[in-house]
């Protein structure tokens, strides 16, 4: 005989048995419905790569109208009232011949910089980084550049430089990637002064750390000098004036101007020189200068009003930034600028520079210099936009991760951020994500209005590169002048190629360009 069943018992322990399985398909389900709807299309374009936010302003009725707009597409097709533009049609005035012209050939190649060790990267022209462009205020500068052998494909995007949509090098949004055997034509009109820089924009990541960039100086006009003072011979000014491209080369080799340790550049006692310090690297670093006191001239490109000599303090110059830095060579030895691993000497050839470490305070670029006219005006800001950036658990493409959100969405739901030309623009920067973000928005310049409500006391502070601390908010401002779909993204390549980018888009404009794996086109 069987023992005597204990039914109750062992209805329920079939019922949980039972509950445990269909929840556990629920959630397979779920996880598989999450995995799969995050893979991306082979082909794609950047226009579907987000929610279109219209910010408050004109855009958002005619979105809904044609067909729910789950994509910005719908955007695309144009607002009454507005002419569909094709990202190829931006461009400078093709009748135009070129001032300046210059052919950059990139190349994979075995790299030893001077002082370091060899390893497998890229040059231009034989050499990274990339020679140094200069080109003055006004003038048109073209600039060909040869794929010898780079076979992902590669571009060139001009970091800073609000150049016309058509040339700014992102690939699968403003042109395809430049195969092996093939070239592309650069051409713009330098309408600002200052310190850039150029890189890759196809396969950023190991392109740009292996060493397809380079700095690009663009001299003010000579009748936009405010001193007034006669135009100074290119010779001349190439003596007050010298390039400090901050790199990590492979290995973890740091390198100011390609040489790994100390560089140098030759300035009489006396003479005031202008170091132009870029960081080409994907973390923020900060210079800070031994030997003489120094004023910071400029930020991204901008003048400063009003710089005032700085002493026992660093200058932070977050990935993609450039700051501009008045070193008056001293009396006697030299004066070293230094970020930590690299250093400029300054002065007569063999002088002594002494090292110092770097002092515990920084600039304070929202309190420094002088206030003076912006020509924006904030209050009456045409759309405002919200750019939080968190960390969030999901599916990106399929892989499984912790990855970086943008108001809340992990890639391709995150904001397409939709402006009119003309229009004023505000946007709030956030990031509650844990780690540091240097923010870039290509083709615009942003006013900082404000940080975590602190209002910018200084002079005005216009950047393209933005470094967002975690717990830290901005208050920016911009103008949208430049039509175009514009990236808006992280300059920590490896975050953006983890889906910390979006882009600014204006209505009416489209790009034939595709992204995706069967594209061949990869901007991160
Ligand atoms: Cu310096 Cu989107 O890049
Ligand atoms: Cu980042």
């Amino acid at each position: 005989m069987l023992p005597p069943r204990n039914a109750p018992v062992s209805r329920w322990a079939w019922f949980a048995r039972r509950l445990a399985v269909v929840l556990a398909l629920i959630g397979t389900a779920l996880v598989g419905w999450l995995w799969w709807s995050s893979v991306l299309p082979g082909s794609y374009s950047a226009m579907q790569m987000g929610k279109p936010d219209y910010g408050g302003g004109p855009g958002a009725d005619d979105a809904i109208m044609s067909h729910g707009a789950h994509t910005a597409q719908a955007a695309e097709a144009a607002a009454p009232g507005v002419q569909p533009v094709d990202v190829t049609e931006l461009v400078a005035d093709p009748g135009r011949t070129a001032d300046v012209r210059v052919e950059l050939v990139a190349r994979t190649e075995q790299v030893t910089p001077p002082g370091g060790e060899p390893f497998e990267g890229f040059t231009l022209n034989g050499q990274t980084p990339g020679p140094t462009i200069r080109a003055t205020q006004g003038q048109l500068v073209e600039v060909v550049l040869r794929n010898d052998d780079v076979t992902a494909g590669t571009t060139l995007h001009w970091h800073g430089i609000d150049v016309p949509n058509a040339m700014d090098g992102v690939a699968g949004v403003t042109q395809d990637a430049v195969p092996a055997g093939r070239s592309f034509t650069y051409r713009f009109v330098a309408e600002q002064a200052g310190t850039f820089w150029y890189h890759a924009h196809q396969a950023s990541h190991p392109q740009v750390v292996g060493g397809l960039f380079g700095a690009i100086v663009l001299e003010p006009a000579p009748e936009a000098d405010a001193a007034g003072s006669a135009p100074s011979e290119s010779a001349v000014q190439g003596a007050a004036d010298a390039v400090a491209v901050v790199h990590t080369y492979p290995g973890g080799q740091r390198t100011l101007n390609g040489v790994v340790g100390d560089a140098h550049h030759e300035a009489a006692p006396g003479a005031a020189v202008r170091v132009r310090l870029v960081n080409t690297d994907s973390t923020p670093t900060s210079a800070w200068v031994t030997g003489a006191a120094f004023r910071i001239l400029a930020v991204d490109g901008h003048d400063l009003s009003g710089p005032t000599p700085v002493s026992g303090k660093t200058v932070d110059l977050t990935a993609g930034g450039r700051v501009d830095l008045e070193v008056s060579v001293p009396a006697s030895g030299a004066a070293r600028v230094e970020v930590p691993g690299a250093s400029l000497v300054v002065g007569p050839d063999g002088a002594r520079a002494d090292r110092a470490p770097a002092p515990r305070q920084a600039v304070d670029l929202l309190a420094y210099g002088s206030p003076a006219d912006t020509g924006l005006d904030p209050t009456r800001a045409d759309r405002r936009f919200r750019y939080d950036i968190g960390r969030a658990p999901g599916f990106l493409d399929g892989r499984p991760g912790y990855w970086w959100t943008i108001n809340g969405g992990i890639l391709p739901a995150v904001p397409m951020f939709m402006v009119d030309e003309g229009d004023t623009v505000v946007m709030t920067v956030s990031n509650s994500s844990g780690e540091v973000h240097p923010m870039h928005l290509h083709g615009h310049h942003l006013l900082v209005l404000s940080r975590d409500g602190e209002r910018s006391s200084g002079s005005p502070w216009w950047v393209d590169s933005l470094n967002v601390e975690h717990g830290e908010t901005y208050e920016v401002a911009f103008l949208a002048d430049n039509p175009g779909i514009w990236m808006d993204h992280c300059h920590n390549l490896p975050h953006a190629a983890e889906g910390l980018m979006t882009h600014v888009a204006y209505s009416g404009v489209t790009t034939p360009f595709r992204l995706g794996r069967d594209t061949g086109n990869d901007p991160e």
